[in-house]
């Protein structure tokens, strides 16, 4: 069955890029010039995903303007003859069908999936974290689509690996292995100690996942950190039936955090080729300003 549907929770405040998220959507803060939550989207859209839902809070009208048109805009860019504007800011905004849902509440992302339980209906869906961006020309969410599709449209959860010491920031997937890429789950532990983590394989933040999730979530207590997690709803179903985690392709960057976003900042504007030869000058000039040698 085609994966028509993605969800994308983005109800969390940002609070590891306040100032700035006091009042931005933490999802508009741009990479260069273009909104972190556009490249998050844009790989369910290159997969086939046909409806967005957006799980929101307070605030995050922006995020849900940002993929609408905007007639005003397109009038003056027309009015003015600035054409490529216009042409890019049209595409953005017939990029995909979106909708949103509010979470009421701040309990975690099992209960953020569960608050989108009535757009899906019947059907399988991809769920995507606006903090993780991947890049690969084969869309990660894609790869997990392609999976689920060859295993009788079976829950895929997709994972990387990451240094032991970081098991505490993850969803940790433990399984028997089926192929080089592939295990078939036997457990799932949201943000082990290292000491505890059965394996250094850790979820990102992509997921297909099945209706069936929903009755689960509906019944499982609160986890970690005291929310209802989406990790502890997938233990409970790989004790029933096959889910599989997949070791996708695609280079990760944690963007919630100001790290991860510097990396994604300094890669973008390497590999853009109007702006690389502009960095790499820039960046040179600053350094000698600073009196750094590399
Ligand atoms: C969430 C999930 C976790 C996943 C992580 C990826 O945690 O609960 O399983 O590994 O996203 O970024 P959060 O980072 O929202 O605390």
């Amino acid at each position: 069955m085609k994966i028509r549907k993605a969800i994308i929770p983005i109800a969390g405040k940002g609070t590891r890029f306040l100032p700035a998220t006091k009042e931005i959507a933490k999802e508009i803060i741009p990479i260069i010039n273009v909104p972190m939550i556009h490249y998050v989207v844009k790989e369910a859209v290159d997969a086939g995903i046909e409806q967005i839902i957006f799980v929101t809070s307070s605030g995050k009208f922006s995020v849900e303007d940002y993929f609408d048109r905007n007639q005003e805009l397109e009038a003056f860019l027309e009015r003015n003859n600035k054409i490529k504007e216009l042409e890019l800011i049209r595409k953005i905004g017939s990029m995909v069908s979106v909708t949103s849902v509010r979470q009421k509440e701040q309990l975690g992302l099992g209960h953020a999936v569960l608050m989108a339980k009535s757009m899906i209906g019947d059907e399988p869906f991809a769920v995507l974290l606006g903090d993780d961006i991947v890049i690969n020309k084969n869309p990660a969410i894609k790869q997990l689509m392609d999976v689920s599709l060859s295993n009788n449209g079976a829950t895929v959860i997709g994972v990387m690996e990451v240094p032991k010491s970081d098991t505490a920031k993850y969803g940790i997937v433990k399984g028997d292995i089926v192929d080089e890429k592939t295990l078939r789950m036997t457990g799932m532990v949201e943000k082990p100690k290292p000491e505890d983590a059965p394996t250094n394989l850790a979820t990102p933040g992509r997921y297909i996942l099945t209706p069936e999730i929903f009755e689960i979530l509906e019944k499982i207590p609160r986890g970690a950190g005291n929310e209802y997690q989406l990790t502890d709803a997938i233990n409970v179903l790989c004790q029933q039936k096959d889910v599989f985690a997949y070791k996708f392709t695609g280079e990760r960057y944690d963007t919630g955090n100001v790290h991860g976003y510097l990396d994604a900042t300094v890669d973008f504007a390497l590999k853009d080729p109007e702006l690389r030869d502009v960095f790499l000058a820039t960046l040179k000039s600053r350094l000698q300003k600073h009196g750094i040698q590399l």
